[in-house]
């Protein structure tokens, strides 16, 4: 029987200095989510399409599912988990929710941990270089406007130096929709099927 080839690595992972045995051919995103628990950073596609995997390596934003952990090895990885929790929220987290930048939420991690490499390197930045930006962040449900109006907040927010809020002080911008009263209007009444009642 032939035994695993295993090698000994060292990720900062989220601040945390951490030792880790792996297999040369795993993937960082595998690392994440199946052997550290961050199932913040989500698989899409597998092909490096989607953007859904996205981390920071060293700060910089990189598709952890076209990387091999190895490959990360003495290097910093940040997490969505590392950018903001519910009780200290990152500003781009805050911007998502106030400005509706998502719905179903599955490409949103990825989407928020690749604004945050934007608005690092640009903290003022254009519309047009937002989305240039998440080029590689697909999100199948938004139509990405709201997306550009969350990054572009959050890097007004950052800015001018606002402070990181817990979920629990966070107020969408658009207060929820209220349910119509009910009339009756509109309504089809309910008929017995053609041909109910014996005949
Ligand atoms: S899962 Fe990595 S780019 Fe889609
Ligand atoms: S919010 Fe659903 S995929 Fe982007």
């Amino acid at each position: 029987m032939q035994t695993k080839h295993v090698r000994q690595i060292q990720i900062d992972v989220n601040g945390e200095p951490r030792s880790l045995s792996v297999e040369p051919r795993l993937l960082l995103v595998h690392l994440l989510r199946d052997q550290l628990g961050l199932t913040g950073t989500h698989v899409g596609c597998d092909t490096s399409s989607c953007g859904a995997c996205t981390v920071l390596l060293d700060g910089r934003s990189v598709k952890s599912c076209t990387m091999l952990a190895v490959q990360a090895d003495g290097r910093a990885v940040t997490t969505i988990e590392g950018i903001g929790n519910s009780k200290s929220l990152h500003p781009m987290q805050e911007a998502f929710w106030a400005e509706h930048g998502l719905q179903c939420g599955y490409c949103t991690t990825g989407m928020i941990v690749s604004a945050v490499d934007i608005i690092q390197r640009n903290p003022d930045p254009t519309d047009e270089q937002i989305r240039e930006g998440l080029g590689g962040n697909v999100c199948r449900c938004t139509g990405y406007h709201n997306i550009v109006r969350a990054v572009k907040a959050a890097a007004r927010a950052v800015r001018s130096g606002a402070r990181r809020k817990s979920v629990a002080e966070v107020e969408p911008l658009t207060p929820p929709l209220e349910a119509p009263p009910v009339t009756g209007e509109g309504i089809i009444p309910h008929r017995e099927p053609v041909g109910a009642g014996g005949e």
